[in-house]
């Protein structure tokens, strides 16, 4: 089968230093065939690193939308352009593939829900933390340590002044909610629901550390899970003074303790402790992860190659009704803090 050609809208930072090197490391998969930037030459500059013929550089959304030859759209925009891409890329019969978070707020995300489930055409929301190599070991520890009861998810980092991604407009004045806690926190909110399940109802104080996040950046929650008994924690915030990058999961069940621990982005491990009791406390046993340079957009993007190319939607793993719910996550955090920290139950699409 020959590469499936991919139309690139919004050829900025990531789409640059992240998803373009990642699909040419499958020549025989993607093609990146056609690009559409809204300042043409920013889309001209990334043409020529990829390869893609000027002719293929769109003037507007609409052209690109109508080349027969490109097979799918992969949007990489703030998130509040998501629904109308997805509705004009649904109405030209083209598949879509949307960086996370899904939307600007829960409205637009449910549209997206809405014209997802109403066509055929793959539409996913590229959340690439729910590829990561981890989750498969951590998932079949974690059914040896049954039943779980309580999980503290805490990821913690210092303020980087010199983040590339804090340069851009449209996170310094955010239109989606949460700022940096939708952008980044829905990568920890999709680790913590692939292992544990649905968070049912949240109760979290969150707070604006730095001015330049454009709004609150920091969260501290508590959370019961949707189907379970079980309760947990859920802290994030990279907006602290200097201190260690401190990511980590960990999953405490009647039978022992599985922790993931990410804080060292390029040596993540899975840590597994057996037992039912002080006295009954095994040897740790460590699962070292393979490092995934591309922390999972590769296997992401093979999971939407197999989609598209199967014409089968129901293959790829980060639907829109997925990522809606952990962007509804965010969204309890901040009416629950609105509210000096009440129990808010998390919406549904
Ligand atoms: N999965 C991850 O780990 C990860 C990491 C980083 C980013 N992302 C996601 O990738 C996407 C792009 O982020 P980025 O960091 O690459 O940001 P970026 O460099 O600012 O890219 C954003 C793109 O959107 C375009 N854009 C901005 N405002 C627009 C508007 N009003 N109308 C039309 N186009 C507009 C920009 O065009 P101009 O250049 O012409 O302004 C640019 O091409 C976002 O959805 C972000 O959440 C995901």
């Amino acid at each position: 089968m020959s590469p499936l050609n991919v139309g690139i809208v919004g050829t900025g930072i990531f789409a640059r230093d992240r998803h373009l090197p990642s699909y040419q490391e499958f020549p025989d998969k993607f093609k990146v065939a056609a690009a559409f930037n809204r300042h043409k030459e920013k889309a001209l500059d990334f043409a020529k690193t990829a390869n893609i013929p000027e002719n293929k550089v769109y003037d507007n959304l609409e052209e690109i939308l109508k080349d027969p030859h490109v097979d799918y759209i992969d949007a990489l925009l703030p998130a509040q352009f998501n629904a109308d891409i997805v509705e004009k890329a649904v109405k030209a019969g083209k598949p879509v593939i949307l960086e996370k978070p899904i939307a600007a707020n829960l409205d637009q995300a449910r549209e997206i829900v809405e014209l997802a489930e109403s066509t055929p055409l793959p539409v996913g929301v590229a959340e690439n933390w729910l590829y990561l190599p981890c989750i498969k070991i951590a998932k079949e520890q974690i059914k040896k340590i049954g039943p779980v009861v309580a999980f503290t998810h805490n990821s913690t980092g210092p303020f980087v002044t010199q983040n590339k991604y804090l340069t851009t407009t449209w996170r310094q004045k955010p239109e989606h909610i949460g700022g940096f806690l939708s952008d980044g926190g829905v990568h920890q909110l999709a680790l913590v629901i692939s292992l544990l399940g649905e968070f049912g109802s949240v109760s979290a104080l969150t707070r604006q550390v730095r001015e330049r996040s454009g709004a609150d950046d920091i969260v501290f929650a508590t959370v019961q899970l949707k189907d379970a008994e079980v309760i947990g924690s859920f802290t994030y915030g990279s907006a602290f003074g200097a201190t260690e990058k401190s990511v980590f999961l960990k999953v405490y069940g009647k039978n022992g303790t599985v922790t993931v621990d990410l804080s060292d982005k390029k040596n993540p491990v899975v840590k597994v402790k057996l037992g039912g009791s002080a006295e009954d406390n095994g040897d740790e046993q460590t699962f070292k992860v393979d490092n995934d340079e591309s922390f999972g957009v590769n296997a992401e993007f093979l999971n939407f190659h197999e989609a598209v190319s199967k014409k089968d939607k129901s293959l790829y793993l980060g639907s829109p009704r997925t990522a809606f719910h952990h962007l509804a996550c965010v969204d309890a955090f901040l009416k629950s803090s609105a509210k000096n920290g009440d129990h808010v139950k998390v919406e549904q699409p």
